[in-house]
Protein backbone atom coordinates (compact mmCIF):
# COMPACT_ATOMS: atom_id res chain seq x y z
CA UNK A 1 0.00 0.00 0.00
CA UNK A 2 2.48 2.36 0.92
CA UNK A 3 4.25 1.76 -2.49
CA UNK A 4 1.53 2.45 -3.91
CA UNK A 5 0.92 5.84 -2.64
CA UNK A 6 4.43 6.49 -3.31
CA UNK A 7 3.64 5.69 -6.76
CA UNK A 8 0.56 7.58 -6.74
CA UNK A 9 2.29 10.71 -4.97
CA UNK A 10 5.40 9.85 -7.82
CA UNK A 11 2.70 10.43 -10.41
CA UNK A 12 0.79 13.34 -8.93
CA UNK A 13 4.47 15.31 -8.46
CA UNK A 14 4.92 13.81 -12.29
CA UNK A 15 1.53 15.29 -13.42
CA UNK A 16 2.06 18.44 -11.74
CA UNK A 17 6.06 18.78 -13.14
CA UNK A 18 4.26 17.71 -16.39
CA UNK A 19 0.65 19.97 -16.28
CA UNK A 20 3.74 22.72 -14.83
CA UNK A 21 5.95 22.04 -17.98
CA UNK A 22 2.15 22.74 -20.19
CA UNK A 23 1.54 25.72 -18.35
CA UNK A 24 4.61 27.11 -19.09
CA UNK A 25 4.51 25.72 -22.68
CA UNK A 26 1.52 27.51 -22.72
CA UNK A 27 2.71 30.07 -21.44
CA UNK A 28 5.67 30.47 -23.60
CA UNK A 29 3.48 29.38 -26.77
CA UNK A 30 1.14 32.12 -25.33
CA UNK A 31 3.86 34.83 -24.58
CA UNK A 32 5.42 34.05 -28.20
CA UNK A 33 1.49 34.37 -30.02
CA UNK A 34 1.60 37.42 -27.92
CA UNK A 35 4.59 38.66 -29.60
CA UNK A 36 3.61 37.75 -32.96
CA UNK A 37 0.38 39.14 -32.49
CA UNK A 38 1.99 42.47 -31.22
CA UNK A 39 4.37 42.14 -34.43
CA UNK A 40 1.34 41.82 -36.61
CA UNK A 41 -0.42 44.05 -34.98
CA UNK A 42 2.26 46.20 -35.64
CA UNK A 43 3.01 45.71 -38.98
CA UNK A 44 -0.30 45.73 -39.53
CA UNK A 45 -0.47 49.51 -38.38
CA UNK A 46 2.53 50.12 -40.32
CA UNK A 47 -0.01 48.71 -43.21
CA UNK A 48 -2.76 50.49 -42.26
CA UNK A 49 -0.59 54.07 -42.03
CA UNK A 50 1.30 53.05 -45.31
CA UNK A 51 -2.46 52.69 -46.62
CA UNK A 52 -3.08 55.66 -45.12
CA UNK A 53 -0.25 57.40 -46.79
CA UNK A 54 -1.04 56.01 -49.89
CA UNK A 55 -4.99 56.95 -49.72
CA UNK A 56 -3.97 60.52 -48.08
CA UNK A 57 -1.28 61.02 -50.90
CA UNK A 58 -3.97 59.25 -53.87
CA UNK A 59 -6.18 62.05 -52.16
CA UNK A 60 -3.77 65.10 -52.54
CA UNK A 61 -3.14 63.72 -56.10
CA UNK A 62 -6.81 64.04 -57.13
CA UNK A 63 -7.41 66.89 -55.73
CA UNK A 64 -4.48 68.72 -57.25
CA UNK A 65 -6.33 66.97 -60.29
CA UNK A 66 -9.84 68.29 -59.97
CA UNK A 67 -8.22 71.38 -58.56
CA UNK A 68 -6.69 71.90 -62.09
CA UNK A 69 -9.48 70.57 -64.10
CA UNK A 70 -11.38 73.51 -62.15
CA UNK A 71 -8.44 75.88 -62.89
CA UNK A 72 -8.52 74.58 -66.49
CA UNK A 73 -12.32 74.74 -66.95
CA UNK A 74 -12.48 78.28 -65.41
CA UNK A 75 -10.28 79.35 -68.10
CA UNK A 76 -11.67 77.80 -70.77
CA UNK A 77 -14.89 79.25 -69.41
CA UNK A 78 -12.96 82.57 -69.48
CA UNK A 79 -11.47 82.24 -72.68
CA UNK A 80 -15.28 81.43 -73.89
CA UNK A 81 -16.61 84.47 -72.48
CA UNK A 82 -13.55 86.64 -73.54
CA UNK A 83 -13.92 85.23 -77.59
CA UNK A 84 -17.89 85.48 -77.30
CA UNK A 85 -17.23 89.47 -75.97
CA UNK A 86 -14.82 90.15 -78.94
CA UNK A 87 -17.28 88.22 -81.45
CA UNK A 88 -19.66 90.69 -80.08
CA UNK A 89 -17.39 93.50 -80.29
CA UNK A 90 -16.88 92.99 -83.84
CA UNK A 91 -20.85 92.58 -84.86
CA UNK A 92 -20.94 95.37 -83.04
CA UNK A 93 -18.56 97.31 -85.14
CA UNK A 94 -19.71 95.49 -88.25
CA UNK A 95 -23.18 96.73 -87.63
CA UNK A 96 -22.26 100.36 -86.36
CA UNK A 97 -19.40 100.68 -89.91
CA UNK A 98 -21.63 101.04 -92.81
CA UNK A 99 -23.65 103.59 -90.72
CA UNK A 100 -20.15 105.51 -90.04
CA UNK A 101 -18.95 104.82 -93.36
CA UNK A 102 -22.09 105.59 -94.82
CA UNK A 103 -22.53 109.04 -93.05
CA UNK A 104 -18.82 109.54 -93.98
CA UNK A 105 -19.64 109.48 -97.73
CA UNK A 106 -22.10 111.26 -97.85
CA UNK A 107 -21.08 114.11 -96.86
CA UNK A 108 -20.95 115.18 -100.54
CA UNK A 109 -24.17 114.08 -101.27
CA UNK A 110 -25.57 116.62 -98.70
CA UNK A 111 -24.89 119.86 -100.66
CA UNK A 112 -27.25 118.64 -103.87
CA UNK A 113 -29.54 116.02 -101.58
CA UNK A 114 -29.66 118.41 -98.61
CA UNK A 115 -28.33 116.81 -94.79
CA UNK A 116 -30.83 114.60 -94.54
CA UNK A 117 -32.29 113.99 -98.25
CA UNK A 118 -34.87 116.78 -97.71
CA UNK A 119 -34.06 118.39 -101.19
CA UNK A 120 -34.52 117.85 -104.77
CA UNK A 121 -31.25 118.08 -106.07
CA UNK A 122 -30.51 120.72 -108.45
CA UNK A 123 -34.50 121.41 -108.44
CA UNK A 124 -34.35 118.07 -110.37
CA UNK A 125 -33.73 114.70 -108.59
CA UNK A 126 -36.63 112.87 -106.59
CA UNK A 127 -36.31 113.23 -103.09
CA UNK A 128 -33.84 109.96 -101.57
CA UNK A 129 -35.05 110.59 -98.06
CA UNK A 130 -38.14 108.04 -97.55
CA UNK A 131 -36.56 105.25 -99.93
CA UNK A 132 -35.36 101.99 -99.22
CA UNK A 133 -31.72 100.88 -98.84
CA UNK A 134 -32.05 98.47 -101.72
CA UNK A 135 -33.90 101.02 -103.86
CA UNK A 136 -31.11 103.05 -103.39
CA UNK A 137 -28.21 100.93 -103.85
CA UNK A 138 -30.16 99.67 -107.32
CA UNK A 139 -30.50 103.03 -108.04
CA UNK A 140 -26.98 104.39 -107.64
CA UNK A 141 -25.46 101.18 -108.97
CA UNK A 142 -27.14 101.96 -112.37
CA UNK A 143 -25.90 105.87 -112.15
CA UNK A 144 -22.43 104.50 -111.50
CA UNK A 145 -22.55 101.74 -114.43
CA UNK A 146 -24.10 104.61 -116.71
CA UNK A 147 -27.38 102.60 -117.17
CA UNK A 148 -29.25 105.53 -115.17
CA UNK A 149 -30.66 108.61 -116.31
CA UNK A 150 -34.18 110.33 -115.16
CA UNK A 151 -33.80 113.76 -115.67
CA UNK A 152 -31.01 114.41 -117.98
CA UNK A 153 -28.33 114.41 -114.97
CA UNK A 154 -27.06 110.33 -114.83
CA UNK A 155 -23.60 111.58 -115.89
CA UNK A 156 -23.39 113.72 -113.05
CA UNK A 157 -24.50 110.93 -110.50
CA UNK A 158 -22.30 108.92 -112.27
CA UNK A 159 -19.32 110.86 -111.88
CA UNK A 160 -20.03 111.22 -107.99
CA UNK A 161 -20.23 107.32 -107.26
CA UNK A 162 -17.35 106.71 -109.99
CA UNK A 163 -14.95 105.78 -107.46
CA UNK A 164 -16.85 103.85 -105.37
CA UNK A 165 -16.62 100.64 -104.07
CA UNK A 166 -20.09 97.89 -104.06
CA UNK A 167 -19.77 98.43 -100.15
CA UNK A 168 -19.61 102.26 -100.03
CA UNK A 169 -22.78 102.05 -102.02
CA UNK A 170 -24.40 99.75 -100.02
CA UNK A 171 -23.26 101.96 -96.49
CA UNK A 172 -24.57 105.07 -98.36
CA UNK A 173 -27.76 103.61 -99.19
CA UNK A 174 -27.87 102.44 -95.88
CA UNK A 175 -27.52 105.44 -94.57
CA UNK A 176 -29.90 107.60 -96.51
CA UNK A 177 -32.58 105.13 -95.93
CA UNK A 178 -32.58 106.55 -92.22
CA UNK A 179 -33.76 109.61 -93.46
CA UNK A 180 -37.37 109.82 -92.90
CA UNK A 181 -39.58 111.67 -95.40
CA UNK A 182 -40.98 114.77 -93.50
CA UNK A 183 -44.78 115.45 -94.10
CA UNK A 184 -45.27 117.80 -97.10
CA UNK A 185 -41.98 116.30 -98.14
CA UNK A 186 -43.18 113.39 -100.50
CA UNK A 187 -42.49 112.90 -104.47
C1 LIG B 1 -24.14 118.17 -107.86
C2 LIG B 1 -25.38 117.74 -107.24
C3 LIG B 1 -25.47 116.31 -106.82
C4 LIG B 1 -24.63 115.67 -106.00
C5 LIG B 1 -23.37 116.18 -105.31
C6 LIG B 1 -25.19 114.34 -105.83
N1 LIG B 1 -26.32 114.19 -106.54
FE1 LIG B 1 -27.53 112.59 -106.53
N2 LIG B 1 -28.64 113.44 -107.96
C7 LIG B 1 -28.44 114.67 -108.51
C8 LIG B 1 -29.30 114.84 -109.67
C9 LIG B 1 -29.39 116.05 -110.52
C10 LIG B 1 -30.01 113.64 -109.79
C11 LIG B 1 -30.99 113.23 -110.87
C12 LIG B 1 -30.15 112.42 -111.90
C13 LIG B 1 -30.95 111.86 -113.07
O1 LIG B 1 -31.17 112.66 -114.03
O2 LIG B 1 -31.31 110.69 -113.02
C14 LIG B 1 -29.59 112.80 -108.68
C15 LIG B 1 -30.14 111.57 -108.41
C16 LIG B 1 -29.83 110.82 -107.30
C17 LIG B 1 -30.55 109.66 -106.89
C18 LIG B 1 -31.76 109.03 -107.54
C19 LIG B 1 -33.02 109.52 -106.88
C20 LIG B 1 -34.25 108.82 -107.46
O3 LIG B 1 -34.99 108.25 -106.70
O4 LIG B 1 -34.39 108.88 -108.69
C21 LIG B 1 -29.94 109.20 -105.81
C22 LIG B 1 -30.31 107.99 -104.99
C23 LIG B 1 -28.84 110.08 -105.54
N3 LIG B 1 -28.82 111.08 -106.46
C24 LIG B 1 -27.93 109.95 -104.51
C25 LIG B 1 -26.79 110.68 -104.42
C26 LIG B 1 -25.72 110.36 -103.58
C27 LIG B 1 -25.68 109.17 -102.67
C28 LIG B 1 -24.80 111.29 -103.73
C29 LIG B 1 -23.46 111.38 -103.07
C30 LIG B 1 -22.53 110.34 -103.37
C31 LIG B 1 -25.29 112.22 -104.68
N4 LIG B 1 -26.49 111.80 -105.08
C32 LIG B 1 -24.61 113.35 -105.03
C33 LIG B 1 -27.55 115.59 -107.99
C34 LIG B 1 -26.51 115.39 -107.17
Amino acid sequence: MKKTYLYLSIMAVALVFLSGCKDKETEQAVAKATVQSAKLQKAHDTKISDATKQTATQLAKDTTQVAKKAVESVKTHAEHTIAAAKKTIQDVVVAQAPGDRGKELYQKCAGCHGGRGEKRALGKSALIAGQSASDLANKLIAYREGKRNVAGMGNLMKTQLASMQKSDILALAEYISTFQTKKGNTE
